[in-house]
């Protein structure tokens, strides 16, 4: 009798966990086949910058959080000690983890945030050449990616470097310790510039010029995939003794797995994230590179591939603008975009520049600042904060523009907005405006943890692909339509907008030089 088949006879109800490992906490997720919440707990964790641009974590610290937010879980919801069937992950990406051959931790983990490794990516890219390491990897060297992080440790470590007998990313450190197995999975393994996105293997010719073993990297699985299951012991531990067997699914990196719990699997739909960082994520059938690498090029967690634009200072603009330079407003978030709504779109020619930390997509430029542009006696408040407003939805269109440029044309039909932004009604409507796009927003509130449970449900058979529990589990539940006479106001502003960077560049350049 097959998985399958016991669902269908309606044995005992039966959880899926998505345990997403953030950078500030870990959260997990416990549902039901048809998408019912049963719960969720979470921990957190810190971050450690030993020096400037350094970002590390220890990964004890994740499986600790893990285990604290289970029991939380379990104890509040006492039914999972005894009706967990599966459980899969989405993962802050890129992270190095390094064990040795006791699987002993050697070195904390560097993470995707850390940008100590410039040298590194200048050394890959001469070393190969943009040309083939976009045919080896569909990827350009990014100071946040694994693989220059690798060749840092064995440059500045190379004590460690030798010790080193297993590479994985801060996800596969979990699903390594729940099932003892090395696994990763396609989209995560995507951001180490080690793997042949196209084919979704592991890249002979990277593994060779970083001068490491193909053996110390983890088995790559599609996201859905079962890579093993718990352990004995894990399961004491966790508290899931009452469980039969519980299968562990290889899961997703934290984009891909948001993208699948906004139920973003086909051509058409466009994913954009408003949090801290703004993401613009669309699922391709067909595997596709951007010959200038200006987006990331990866597998998706479905089965297909995705291209993604990362904007660093997305929400963090908004907050930026709230908390320093507002901080005596009183509920700054209602008054500021009420008076920004009254503002004509456009902001009467001011335009704000969100590269507050510099940007990834689509200029990798660390040296990129923030600005405003275009001040006059006339503009006040209101209209600094509708440009703020503005100034990130249009940083995000760039990447947009590509999309429609390398592949789908004019084929974007929807936009799933999601994260802290998605809540304000005047961004949702700037989004729906500048994009010319309507903006949905949808039943499944949880994100990447529940992306990360449908693909769960997915690896125990409740669902036969990805795409059916996306279809079966998520719908829209808001539709903010563009209004003509916006659009093609904001087409206008788009242009100069997208005008101002090449102008700055060299500005921005001696700035940073000089400071
Ligand atoms: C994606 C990326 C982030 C991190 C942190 O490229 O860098 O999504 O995974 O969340």
């Amino acid at each position: 009798i097959t998985r399958k088949l016991q669902f269908n006879v309606g044995r005992k109800k039966m959880s899926f966990l998505g345990i997403d490992l953030g950078t500030s906490s870990v959260k997990i997720l416990a549902i039901e086949k048809d998408g019912t919440i049963i719960g969720s707990a979470s921990k957190e964790y810190p971050v450690y910058y030993p020096k400037p641009n350094h970002a590390e974590q220890n990964p004890q610290d994740w499986w600790e959080g893990v285990k604290g937010a289970m029991k939380q879980l379990v104890g509040e919801h006492p039914r999972l000690a005894s009706d967990v069937e599966s459980i899969s992950f989405s993962g802050q990406m890129h992270g190095l983890v390094a064990l040795d051959k006791n699987n002993e931790v050697l070195t904390p983990a560097i993470l995707w945030s850390d940008q100590r490794t410039q040298e590194e990516c200048d050394e890959i890219t001469k070393g190969i050449g943009q040309e083939n390491l976009t045919k080896y990897t569909s990827n350009k060297a990014l100071t946040g990616f694994t693989a220059p992080k690798i060749l840092w440790v064995k440059k500045h470590l190379p004590e460690v470097f030798e010790k080193i007998e297993h590479i994985m990313l801060p996800k596969d450190y979990i699903q390594f310790k729940l099932t003892g197995n090395y696994a990763t999975d396609v989209s995560d393994a995507s951001g180490m510039l080690l793997l042949d996105v196209k084919n979704r293997k592991w890249s002979r010719e990277m593994i060779d010029f970083l001068g490491i073993k193909e053996e110390m990297l983890p088995k790559v699985f599609e996201s859905y995939e079962v890579t093993g299951t718990v352990k004995e012991a894990v399961k004491q531990e966790l508290g899931l003794t009452g469980c039969g067997e519980i299968l562990v699914a290889a899961g997703a990196g934290d984009q891909a797995a948001g993208a699948i719990g906004a139920g973003v699997v086909e051509d058409g739909i466009l994913s954009v994230v408003l949090g801290t960082s703004g993401v613009v994520f669309v699922s391709e059938e067909e595997y596709a590179v951007d010959t200038q690498n200006r987006l990331h090029s990866f597998c998706h967690a479905n089965g297909k591939y995705h291209q993604m634009g990362v904007m660093l200072s997305a929400a963090a603009s908004l907050k930026w603008w709230i908390d320093e330079i507002q901080k005596d407003t009183k509920n700054p978030y209602d008054v500021l975009q009420e008076e920004a709504n009254k503002v004509s779109p456009g902001s009467e020619g001011l335009y704000f520049l969100p590269y507050l930390l510099g940007e990834r997509t689509p200029y990798s430029d660390a040296d990129a600042r923030g600005c405003f542009i275009g001040l006059t006696i006339s503009h006040k408040r209101a209209h600094m904060t509708r440009s703020v407003l503005e100034g990130v939805i249009f940083g995000l269109r760039d990447s947009l523009e590509i999309v429609k440029e390398i592949s789908q044309g004019d084929g974007i039909r929807e936009v799933r907005l999601s994260g802290g932004g998605a809540k304000s009604k005047l961004w949702r409507q700037i989004v729906a405006d500048i994009f010319g796009i309507p903006v949905h927003l949808t039943n499944a509130t949880e994100g990447a943890a529940f992306g990360a449970a449908i693909l769960a449900a997915v690896a125990a058979d409740a669902y036969d692909s990805v795409d059916e529990a996306c279809k079966a589990l998520i719908a829209t539940t808001q539709v903010t339509n563009p209004i003509p006479e916006h659009v093609e106001a904001y087409n206008k502003h788009y242009k100069i907008y997208n005008s101002l960077y090449s102008t700055l560049q060299s500005t921005f350049n001696e700035i940073a030089k000089n400071n």
